[in-house]
């Protein structure tokens, strides 16, 4: 078995802690990645996702990695921009969201999904946005299924973003509670 990726460390061997990112360098076509090539590849980038994403004290930044990991690994899905997608579960959100059910799904209020993403350009992998849904009481954005929407550059500043744009696409999926879930062979099963 041969892994398509390479570490090579950064110049700057002074610059503060993170300052300096290894390169984590993908070869060829993302789309056709092994599952432990994939694996290999969040290994070489999670720290630095998780640092950058926290970097600018959000709170749900600070905390998702402790929360229930809901696949198996990141996977590559169309709909969020082509990029490797990772979605964690708060502890209200958990146990329903890991039911991956597809009708008459109520989450409960407070529930958060937060959802890292990496891309891969010109070989390298590279940090993408973290997107987060927060379930409000009952009322409280009934244009968004109840849902706030947000999402943190990579850097850990807020991104400005349309409830709209976010809600448009997930009320397609009314009856999982505006929720798409992770793609079907990296679901996490059987918790
Ligand atoms: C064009 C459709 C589309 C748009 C627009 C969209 N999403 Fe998603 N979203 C999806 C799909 C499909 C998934 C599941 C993909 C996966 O995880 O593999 C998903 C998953 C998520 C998840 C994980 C919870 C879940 O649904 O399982 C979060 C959090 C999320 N999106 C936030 C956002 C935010 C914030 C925005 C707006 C900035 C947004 N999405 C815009 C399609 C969309």
């Amino acid at each position: 078995m041969t892994l398509r990726v390479t570490f090579s460390a950064g110049l700057l061997a002074l610059a503060p802690i993170g300052a300096f990112a290894q390169d984590c360098t993908v070869e060829g076509d993302p789309m056709d990645l092994e599952a432990d090539a994939v694996a290999a590849v969040y290994d070489c980038i999670e720290a630095r996702m998780a640092e950058g994403y926290a970097a600018n004290g959000d709170p749900v930044a600070a905390e998702f990695r402790s929360w229930q990991v809901t696949s198996t690994r990141p996977a590559l899905a169309g709909p969020h921009g082509e990029r490797f997608l990772q979605t964690f579960a708060n502890d209200t959100a958990a146990e329903q969201y890991l039911k991956f059910a597809e009708e008459g799904v109520e989450m409960p209020a407070g529930s958060v999904l937060a959802k890292e993403s990496f891309a891969v350009k010109d070989g390298k992998a590279v940090p993408g946005p973290l997107f987060i849904m927060t379930k409000l009481e009952e009322g409280g954005a009934p244009d968004a299924g109840d849902w706030l929407y947000a999402a943190l550059m990579p850097n850990g500043k807020e991104m400005k973003i349309q409830q709209g744009f976010c809600a448009g696409c997930h009320l397609n999926w009314e009856a999982q509670d505006s929720l798409a879930y992770p793609m079907e062979d990296v679901r996490l099963t059987s918790q």
